[in-house]
C-alpha cells in the first residue's frame, strides 16, 4: 500500500456516497495464461481501491487492455479496439479513463505510437510497471495528461497477494515462478518485451501458494517463459521447486508452463514421477521436427533428441499426455522439412496442440528473411497438420472410454458439469442430480469420446 492507494481509494468512496454506484472497470485480456493471472491480479487490485467490475466496455470508467504482441496481426486488431473505445469515450462516456499494459505496449516504437496519435489511451505502461498502475491512475485524475511508463525494472515486484475472489474459476489459480526468457528463438519476440530471466524467490512463491490454498485454491499453475530453467544462478532448481510446493497441504494438483525442451532435465522427470500431486502433463512446444529448421530457429534441440526426451517422460510416466506448439511455414521450410514435423507428431502423439502458421514479427531475427513460403503452401501444411494430429487426439480420448477417472470439478450447472483429468482431459459430465462444487475430485465413467473431449457420467 502506498499514498496512490490511499488518494484513489478515498476518492473512489467518495463517488460511490454521492452517486450511490461505485466507479467502474473492464478488463480485456489478450494472449497467453500469464496475462490472464495479471489480469486477475489487476481486477483483484482494482476491487480494493473501490472500483466495480462492468459488464461491458461501453459501461466502464476505466477501461483496462492488457496486451500481447507474439503475432502483429495481433497488434494491429488491438489498435482496432482502440478505436472503437475512442468512438465510445468521445460520444457517450467523456470521462473515461483507457489504459494499454503488457507487451504490446513495452515495443518503445508502440509507445510513441500513442504518445504522438493516440492521445485518447490515458495510460500506456509495459510489462514491468503494472504494479504502479493505482499511481498512473491517481496521475491522470488529478491532472489528465498522457502517461507512459515502459521503464525496465530489473527486480520486477509480484502484484499484492490479495484475495483473489475474481479469478475466472475459484479453486485454480496461475503462480508467477519466473519472468523473461533468454532462449532467443529467431522468430519469437517475447525475449525482446519480456526482458532476461528472473526467478522469484522460492519463499514468496510458496507464501502465494499457500494463501492461495488458504482461500479455496485446489489446483496451481506454475508459470514462466521457461518454467524450466527457473533457478538459474539461485540455490534451487526446478525439480526442488516442485517437490517443495508437492508438500502444501491442502493443494490437490499442479500444473506448469511452458518447459522448453532442451532444459527438461531427467531430475524434472524424476521429480514428476515421484509428486503425488504433480499432473502427469506436460506442455512442450515442439515448434518443428526438422532439425535443420530447429537449427535455423535456434531451439538447441534435434528432432532426435525431442523424441528422446518424449520417450524418457513416456517411460517414466506412461499415462503422461504431452502437449504442444507447432509452427508451419517457417521461412526455408520445404516439403520435406515439413514431413520431419508429421514424423514426430506420428511419434509422440500429441494429446493436444497449438498449432501457427509462421508470421513475420518485426524485431526478430526471422523478420528480415526473404524465403517467404508461399501462403498458399502453409496453409495446404496447416491443413495437413491438424489432419494428423486430430485422428490422434481422438483415438486417445476413445481409448478412455469405459474407464473411470478422476475428475476435478469446474463448473457444475444443474445436472451438467465439466472438469478436467489429471492429464488435462476436458470431460463434459451428467451429475445425477448430486450436488457437486468446482474444486472437488469426482469419479467419472467415459461413455463417449470426441477429438476434443470425452463425455460421461458420475460414477
Ligand atoms: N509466428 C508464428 N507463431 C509464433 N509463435 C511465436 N512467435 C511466432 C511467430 N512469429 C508461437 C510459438 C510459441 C507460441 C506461444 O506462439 O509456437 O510457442
Ligand atoms: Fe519465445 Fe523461444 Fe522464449 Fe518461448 S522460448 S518465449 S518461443 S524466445
Amino acid at each position: 500500500m502506498n499514498e496512490y492507494y490511499a488518494h484513489l481509494t478515498a476518492h473512489n468512496d467518495k463517488i460511490t456516497a454521492s452517486t450511490g454506484t461505485r466507479p467502474q472497470f473492464f478488463i480485456r485480456t489478450y494472449g497467453c495464461q500469464m496475462n490472464s493471472r495479471d489480469s486477475e491480479k489487476l481486477s483483484a487490485l482494482l476491487t480494493q481501491l473501490g472500483y466495480a467490475e462492468a459488464d461491458s466496455q461501453e459501461t466502464a470508467d476505466l477501461v483496462l487492455y492488457n496486451t500481447c504482441c507474439v503475432r502483429e496481426s495481433a497488434e494491429n486488431k488491438i489498435f482496432g479496439h482502440l478505436s472503437r473505445l475512442k468512438n465510445i469515450k468521445e460520444t457517450t462516456h467523456p470521462g473515461m479513463i483507457i489504459a494499454v499494459g503488457g507487451c504490446m505496449s513495452q515495443q518503445p516504437e508502440i509507445a510513441e505510437t500513442f504518445s504522438k496519435s493516440h492521445s485518447y489511451v490515458n495510460i500506456v505502461f509495459g510489462t514491468m510497471n503494472r504494479h504502479r498502475l493505482p499511481q498512473f491512475i491517481w496521475s491522470v485524475i488529478e491532472n489528465g495528461k498522457q502517461i507512459i511508463d515502459i521503464t525496465e525494472d530489473d527486480d520486477l515486484p509480484e502484484l499484492d497477494s490479495v484475495p483473489v475472489t475474481t479469478r475466472d474459476y475459484p479453486h485454480k489459480a496461475g503462480v508467477n515462478i519466473m519472468y523473461g526468457c533468454d532462449n532467443y528463438c529467431s522468430y519469437c519476440i517475447v525475449p525482446y518485451v519480456r526482458g532476461r530471466e528472473r526467478s522469484r524467490p522460492a519463499a514468496d512463491i510458496l507464501h502465494e501458494v499457500t494463501a492461495l490454498v488458504a482461500d479455496g485454491v485446489k489446483e496451481i499453475m506454475l508459470l514462466g517463459q521457461n518454467v524450466n530453467s527457473y533457478g538459474k544462478g539461485m540455490d534451487i532448481s526446478f525439480p526442488e521447486l516442485l517437490r517443495q510446493i508437492n508438500n502444501v497441504p491442502g493443494l490437490k494438483r499442479i500444473r506448469f508452463m511452458t518447459s522448453h525442451p532442451k532444459d527438461f532435465s531427467d531430475e524434472l522427470i524424476a521429480a514428476m514421477a515421484e509428486s503425488s500431486n504433480v499432473c502427469k502433463a506436460v506442455h512442450l512446444p515442439l515448434q518443428a521436427g526438422s532439425t535443420r529448421i530447429l537449427e535455423d530457429m535456434n531451439r538447441h534441440y534435434t528432432q532426435a533428441q525431442y523424441l528422446d526426451l518424449a520417450r524418457r517422460l513416456q517411460e517414466a510416466m506412461p499415462d503422461v499426455a504431452l502437449s504442444t506448439d507447432i509452427i508451419v511455414g517457417y521461412p526455408g521450410e520445404t516439403d520435406d522439412d515439413f514431413e520431419a514435423t508429421l514424423e514426430v507428431v506420428r511419434q509422440v502423439r500429441f494429446a493436444s496442440a497449438f498449432t501457427f502458421i509462421y508470421s513475420k514479427r518485426s524485431g526478430t531475427p526471422a523478420a528480415t528473411r526473404t524465403d517467404l513460403v508461399p501462403r498458399k503452401v502453409s496453409a495446404e501444411r496447416f491443413e495437413r497438420l491438424t489432419g494428423t494430429l486430430y485422428p490422434i487426439m481422438d483415438e486417445i480420448n476413445q481409448r478412455k472410454v469405459g474407464n473411470v477417472l478422476p475428475v476435478m470439478v469446474e463448473e457444475a450447472n444443474g445436472d451438467t458439469a465439466k472438469g478436467r483429468t489429471d492429464d488435462n482431459t476436458l470431460v463434459h459430465f451428467d451429475t445425477v442430480d448430486k450436488v457437486i462444487t468446482p474444486g472437488e475430485i469426482i469419479p467419472v465413467r467415459i461413455e463417449t469420446a470426441k477429438t476434443f473431449y470425452v463425455s460421461g457420467v458420475i460414477a
